[in-house]
């Protein structure tokens, strides 16, 4: 198996980590966060060929302001320590910190003092940019020189020799172009990799890991929903196990339509793998009658989901592994978590830990691009690759109040005709989702000449990146206008149509 060249980045607290995490990746090479006070065995054990530092949000002057293994220096691997991150490796180091002045803080003009090869090479000889405020290096360690500087300000350190490198700047300049550089040259010329995280070599690696996990005669079961992420950790483990692998696939009669048929031809007939399709429909509608509240609906779902899957599973006899979509955020976000519950998140990743399996979890450390990028490599149709994010529960919680059959097949309908024509735009691949809710009001309309008191449907279009958080999208009025005419005119139920312009927060993507 080929080895990743590794950067691991501490967690100091900073908002930005996984950010900096993804530019490093989209740079091929390979990272992961772990805590900043993971023990300096574990570290080891990962076997980084270089560290970054975060930024973060304490003083390090406040007490427990987080620190690290001091060891951390004597590894001879170059580490790049971003705000807090530049901050502490000066005091680990023997230079000196103080509080900064509030005029220098925000957007400077920063010059580069670096003449040589190196870490800054390449960036503007004299640009602007966003340095952050608090805490400031007053003083160098031994051995660092001033590589970029405002008026009075060190905003970039280093010390060549060990391959030591600070940086006072605003972690979102990382997204602009200076930003990129300064990363790009620590990987390139500092610490001499050759990008070698592709996503050829991750499937590859991955294939091979499976196998090796599996043995040669494991077998494995998979909750294939069409998603993107149970569909590409299914293609994985069918490569690497062939027909020792079977998907199970539950109608739950909460999917939009022809789902169900597209998956099953995709998966069965192209790629040739075992899939079982149960369906399960009546068994969750019945058991979603007369219940109005979302927590409640989502909790019905997944139980169910679970119970369903294991009495599946069952039925194939011994079976030893789970393979399951899991992406890198889910693992990073449950790690680090604080807050509150917004609303409990039921996928197939959610299935029990007393589940006999071993798991099987090959797209743990990527980001949701890199799981399309994978996609890609693994041949997965487009329509596939680029779907709109879909959310366990399925229609259900785009069915406000009581989900019956009658409402779905509205709503089925709906989101078909907006699905349809916002393809038809060219807009599909620029929204992050969009899709049409049933809100359960009726108000009065007239068609032809009679009165009607029937349905309204929302259109829910949002912009964004992660799906944290999301900007409604600008639609244009014209395709609105066909949308609005079609669901009217198509839908017999259907007398009004409305757009929704929120941004998340304060709403969510997801009416419930
Ligand atoms: P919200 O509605 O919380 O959604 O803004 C953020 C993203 O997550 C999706 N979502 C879910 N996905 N199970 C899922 O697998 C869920 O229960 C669930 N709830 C929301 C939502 O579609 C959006 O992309």
């Amino acid at each position: 198996m080929k080895t990743f060249e590794k950067v691991i980045i501490l967690d100091f607290g900073g908002g930005y980590t996984q950010l900096i995490a993804r530019r490093v990746r989209e740079l091929q090479v390979y990272c992961e966060i772990m805590p900043y006070n993971i023990s300096f065995d574990d570290l080891l054990r990962a076997k980084p060929s270089a560290l970054i530092f975060s930024g973060g949000t304490a003083s390090i002057y406040t007490d427990n302001a987080p620190r690290c293994d001091s060891r951390l220096y004597t590894l001879n691997i170059p580490v790049l320590g971003i705000c807090y991150g530049m901050q502490l490796m000066t005091l680990d180091l023997g230079g000196t910190v103080i509080r900064a002045d509030i005029e220098e803080c925000g957007n400077t003009a920063l010059s580069v003092l670096e003449g040589k090869e190196g870490i800054f090479t390449g960036l503007d000889k004299e640009f602007y940019a966003r340095i952050s405020c608090g805490d400031r290096v007053a003083k160098a360690p031994p051995g660092f020189k001033i590589l970029l500087q405002s008026k009075n300000i060190m905003v970039g350190i280093g010390d060549d020799s060990r391959k030591f490198y600070g940086l006072q700047l605003h972690p979102e300049v990382f997204c602009t172009r200076q930003g990129d550089i300064v990363l790009k040259n620590f990987l390139e010329k500092i610490c001499h990799f050759s990008g070698n995280w592709t996503m050829g070599n991750f499937v590859k690696n991955s294939i091979a890991e499976i196998k090796e996990k599996a043995g040669a005669d494991g077998s494995a079961v998979c909750g294939l929903s069409g998603g993107i992420d149970s569909s590409v950790a299914a293609m994985l483990a069918h490569r690497a196990l062939g027909e020792r692998l079977t998907c199970i696939f539950v109608d739950n009669g909460l999917l939009r339509k022809g789902e169900k048929e597209y998956v099953l031809t995709t998966f069965r007939e192209r790629f040739k793998m075992e899939i079982v399709a149960v369906d399960a429909a009546d068994e969750f509608l019945k058991l979603l009658r007369g219940v109005t509240d979302p927590e409640q609906k989502r909790k019905i779902i997944g139980n169910h989901f679970i119970r369903v899957f294991e009495r599946e599973a069952e039925k194939l006899g011994a079976i030893d592994f789970l393979v399951q979509g899991t992406l890198y955020p889910d693992i990073i976000e449950s790690s680090t978590a604080t807050g509150d519950v917004i609303k409990s998140h039921h996928n197939v990743g959610g299935l029990p830990e007393d589940m006999r399996f071993s798991l099987i979890e090959p797209l743990k450390y990527l980001f949701k691009d890199e799981v399309r990028r994978v996609a890609l490599e693994l041949g997965l149709p487009e329509e596939i690759v680029f779907r709109h994010p879909f959310p366990g529960p399925g229609l259900a919680v785009r069915v406000l109040g009581e989900v019956t059959r009658e409402k779905l097949a509205i709503l089925r309908e709906a989101d078909h005709i907006v699905v349809e024509e916002i393809k038809k735009a060219g807009l599909y691949r620029d929204i992050w989702q969009a899709f049409a809710v049933l809100p359960d009001i009726f108000s009065v309309g007239v068609k032809g000449d009679r009165r009607t008191y029937a349905h309204t449907i929302v259109l829910r279009a949002v912009a964004s990146r992660d799906g944290m958080t999301a900007d409604w999208y600008p639609i244009p009025y014209e395709v609105l206008g066909i949308i609005s005419n079609r669901l009217v005119n198509e839908i017999p139920e259907v007398n009004r149509f409305v757009y929704d312009l929120t941004s998340k927060p304060p709403s969510t993507i997801e009416w419930e």
